[in-house]
């Protein structure tokens, strides 16, 4: 906790006791939204004559994808990374343009993504390798270890470390969302609280799209015996979204499961904002002939994620 407190010493704190009886002080991580009160509130992508300021709804960005993946493995069992049992896991948050094409890697000044993907952009520019200290540590200096925990059991890498994964999607997609911009924080922005802040809204979109349970809930659930369609599938998840979301599939001829992609209108800032569901404007890969194999997991690439051991709940 010392540490923690050194490192915030400049911050604005909010005095806070955790479970555990210490007390210490939790930095504020929101932007700066008093100019959105006087701007028209409208969602993203239906009306962006209305948009002036854009700390107030992502724009261009608006039309917002929350991505999911359905993984069997993670490649790293053996040190402890595994995936949560019953639940998809945290793929990121994406700002499209309305018209579904989109960019990346927008500001370099925030780049931490230790290994770039694309590492050269289609214009030609190189993006460069991130060594500093991982984003991980961004988190912990803002004390969000509630945030920390959340992320290590549902946003989970595939042969890499989580924190690798993190700033990827940091560097390449919440950069250019912009209200995330820093100048969207006002004065007193702390560096990274725009990192801290993006992952707590792509925690609390993920949890508006809970995938395992609504397709459990048409009895569709994991298994190496059966196969589903892709309307089986998709019927599901529109019945409880009011969208069709993409479906991403792998394997020669398109029949593994493997991603879905939720795509949204949002109302006001990205942060806090309410979200429509929007069909899909991406064909799915998915066989539609075929049927899907939605694979069961391997039982030791999963571990229950939703009690604390010893049962506080
Ligand atoms: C927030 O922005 C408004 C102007 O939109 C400004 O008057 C106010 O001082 C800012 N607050 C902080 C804490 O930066
Ligand atoms: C779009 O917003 C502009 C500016 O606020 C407003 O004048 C116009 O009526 C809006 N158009 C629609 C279709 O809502
Ligand atoms: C792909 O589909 C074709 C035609 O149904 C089939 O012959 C082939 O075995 C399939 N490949 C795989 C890898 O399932
Ligand atoms: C679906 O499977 C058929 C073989 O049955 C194959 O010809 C077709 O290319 C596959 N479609 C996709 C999207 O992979
Ligand atoms: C189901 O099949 C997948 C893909 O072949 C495999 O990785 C997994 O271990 C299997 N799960 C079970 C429970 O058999």
């Amino acid at each position: 906790m010392a540490v923690a407190a050194g490192v915030l010493a400049s911050v604005v704190f909010a005095a806070q006791a955790n479970a555990f009886g210490w007390n210490f002080d939790v930095p504020n991580t929101y932007p700066n939204i008093s100019a959105c009160v006087s701007q028209p509130l409208t969602y993203s992508c239906e009306n962006t004559t209305a948009i002036a300021d854009t700390c107030c709804s992502p724009t261009p960005g608006g039309l917002v994808l929350q991505a999911q993946y359905w993984d069997t493995y993670t490649g790293l069992e053996s040190e402890g990374q595994l995936l949560p049992k019953d639940s998809w896991t945290i793929h990121g948050l994406w700002p499209d343009n309305c018209d579904g094409s989109y960019t990346q890697y927008c500001d370099f000044s925030r780049q931490y993504d230790p290994d770039p993907s694309p590492s050269v952009l289609p214009d030609g520019t190189t993006v460069p390798p991130y060594h500093g200290t991982s984003v991980e540590n961004f988190i912990r200096d803002f004390a969000r270890f509630d945030l920390l925990d959340y992320m290590n059991k549902y946003w989970i890498n595939q042969g890499a470390p989580n924190r690798d994964f993190w700033a990827h999607e940091f560097s390449k997609h919440a950069t250019c969302t912009s209200t995330f911009d820093v100048a969207c924080y006002g004065p007193d922005y702390q560096e990274h609280q725009d990192v801290v802040d993006f992952y707590l809204a792509v925690v609390r979109a993920f949890q508006k799209f809970p995938t395992y349970q609504m397709l459990a809930g048409a009895g569709i659930v994991p298994s190496n015996t059966t196969t589903y369609s892709l309307d089986q599938l998709q019927d599901a998840l529109q019945a409880q979204t009011g969208a069709v979301p993409y479906l991403g599939c792998g394997g020669v001829n398109g029949t593994i499961l493997e991603e879905v992609w939720y795509f949204n209108h949002v109302l006001g800032v990205e942060q806090f904002g309410q979200f429509k569901s929007i069909d899909s404007t991406t064909t799915s890969t998915c066989n539609t002939t075929l049927g899907i194999w939605y694979y069961a997991r391997t039982p030791t690439s999963e571990h229950e994620v939703r009690t604390i051991p010893g049962g506080f709940f």
